[in-house]
């Protein structure tokens, strides 16, 4: 099993400072690195950006709170990927079948804008959990810092495997990439990603998975 940074991570100082704030002034959020959610066997991993402030910072549970989590979640209920309602809250019984989620970085980044330096010293753990994860097939990265520190997380160049929506690359044998937008508010008010783009990897990632 891989490891998850623990509650009090302090390999980022400007993160770590950040947070140990937040237990001051909102002592009910989590406020600590959100752990990855969902099958311990999965064929699909989710890698997000970062926990959200009132999302994943608050409840605990990647995606889960927030904007994003109501289009993730709902894909991942069509494309059969989950058991249970999603009900944005960690004790809504949901569970994930064959699918995790986890974050490239796992605490919450002022202004949800983690700096290089950030997403590299979490890299080691994007690492870690793709090569214990050996039922994987493919890996959803969400938003370009996603998708470029999950290049790097596997030693690979980003030259070779630049990010854009609805892109799919073969690593590691016959293991996918599926490259997204994030499913932010921000992408989806815009109309840069819509539901139906969204959905169209997910139908994709489900085809080759079950093919
Ligand atoms: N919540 C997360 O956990 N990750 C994101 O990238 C966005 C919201």
């Amino acid at each position: 099993m891989f490891q998850e940074p623990d509650r009090d991570c302090d390999l980022c100082p400007r993160l770590r400072g950040f947070l140990l704030e937040l237990r001051e002034t909102l002592p009910d959020y989590f406020n600590a690195p959100v752990p990855s959610f969902g099958d311990p066997a999965p064929e699909l991993l989710i890698v997000g950006l970062a926990p959200g402030m009132h999302g994943a910072n608050r409840t605990g549970r990647p995606f889960t709170g927030d904007w994003a989590g109501d289009l993730l979640y709902s894909a991942l209920d069509k494309y059969g990927f989950s058991k249970g309602t999603y009900a944005a809250s960690p004790d809504d019984g949901l569970e994930l079948t064959g699918a995790m989620i986890t974050n490239a970085v796992r605490c919450l980044p002022p202004q949800n804008k983690p700096v290089g330096a950030e997403a590299a010293a979490c890299r080691p753990f994007l690492t870690d959990q793709i090569a214990s994860l050996k039922s994987l097939k493919a890996i959803m990265t969400l938003g370009k810092i996603s998708h470029d520190n999950t290049i790097r997380s596997l030693g690979l160049r980003l030259k070779d495997y630049p990010f854009g929506h609805h892109k799919i690359y073969e690593i590691q044998g016959d293991r996918r990439i599926y490259s997204s937008y994030h499913c932010s508010r921000y992408n989806t008010n815009t109309k840069r990603l819509t539901e139906k783009m969204f959905f169209d990897v997910f139908a994709d990632i489900r085809n080759y998975i079950s093919g």
